[in-house]
């Protein structure tokens, strides 16, 4: 089985060396659990690697979430490089829906060979559905649609709660292939990033709830290190 790397300093090796190629991933977490760093680490890595990547962001604006990036990740130096040479695109769909999403995938896949995307959030397109059958059936066909692309994604889904034992299953749940979740629990007096392979068809991995921290240099995952 072909593997598309992170990237991402410890999670390849949780995943066996990385992302199924071709899957589709969820990626949930509270506010501030780190979804928006993960998601561009994943990105810049694969540009890196030769990899384009596409970040279709549906609410903040692209030159939001470049500084942001910029000023989380400051010794990552060349995201300006990446972006000038398109290596790495960021772009906000005038439209908050599945449809508008798909034809800028196939464009860009087309156009620009992107091989990896990122998709944040569903939460802002799953708001735009009036009942949940209708979204569920909607998610269903643009992953079915993905599946004939040859591009690996990651699409956010905002949490509700920080808690580990609070896990709903949601819509996203069971369409997804991959399930990954980003924990900011809550320990005496300071909060605790970890993060969680829920699921990820077709690979065995890791099942350990696993610390990471956001650093200058990118996203550390401590493999093997339990969290306290
Ligand atoms: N250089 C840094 N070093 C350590 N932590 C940082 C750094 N820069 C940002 N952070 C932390 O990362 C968090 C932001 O992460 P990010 O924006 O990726 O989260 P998110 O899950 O996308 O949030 P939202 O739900 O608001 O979209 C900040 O709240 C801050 O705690
Ligand atoms: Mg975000």
């Amino acid at each position: 089985m072909d593997r598309v790397k992170t990237g991402i300093s410890g999670l390849d090796e949780m995943l066996n060396g990385g992302i199924p190629q071709g899957r589709h991933i969820a990626l949930y977490g509270g506010p501030g659990s780190g979804k928006t760093s993960f998601c561009f680490e994943y990105l810049y890595r694969g540009a890196k690697m030769g990899e384009n990547g596409l970040y279709i962001t549906l609410e903040e604006t692209k030159d939001d979430i470049l500084d942001n990036m910029k000023n989380t990740f400051p010794l990552i130096s060349d995201v300006d490089q990446m972006i000038s040479s398109n290596k790495m695109e960021i772009v906000k769909p005038e439209k908050l829906e599945l449809d508008e999403v798909a034809n800028l995938l196939e464009d860009r896949i087309t156009s620009n060979n992107v091989r990896r995307a990122v998709i944040d959030s569903a939460t802002m397109i799953r708001l735009s559905f009036e009942n949940d059958m209708e979204y569920r059936q909607t998610l269903f066909e643009f992953l079915s649609l993905l599946r004939n692309l040859d591009v690996t994604t990651i699409t956010t889904v905002e949490a509700t709660s920080p808690k580990k034992e609070d896990i709903r299953f949601d819509i996203e749940h069971f369409v997804m292939d991959g399930i990954f979740n980003l924990y900011n629990l809550d320990r005496e007096d300071r909060r605790i990033r970890a993060l969680e392979i829920f699921k990820m068809r077709g690979t065995d991995h890791s099942r350990d709830l696993t610390p990471f921290k956001v650093t200058p240099q990118g996203i550390k995952v401590y493999v093997g290190e339990k969290v306290f």
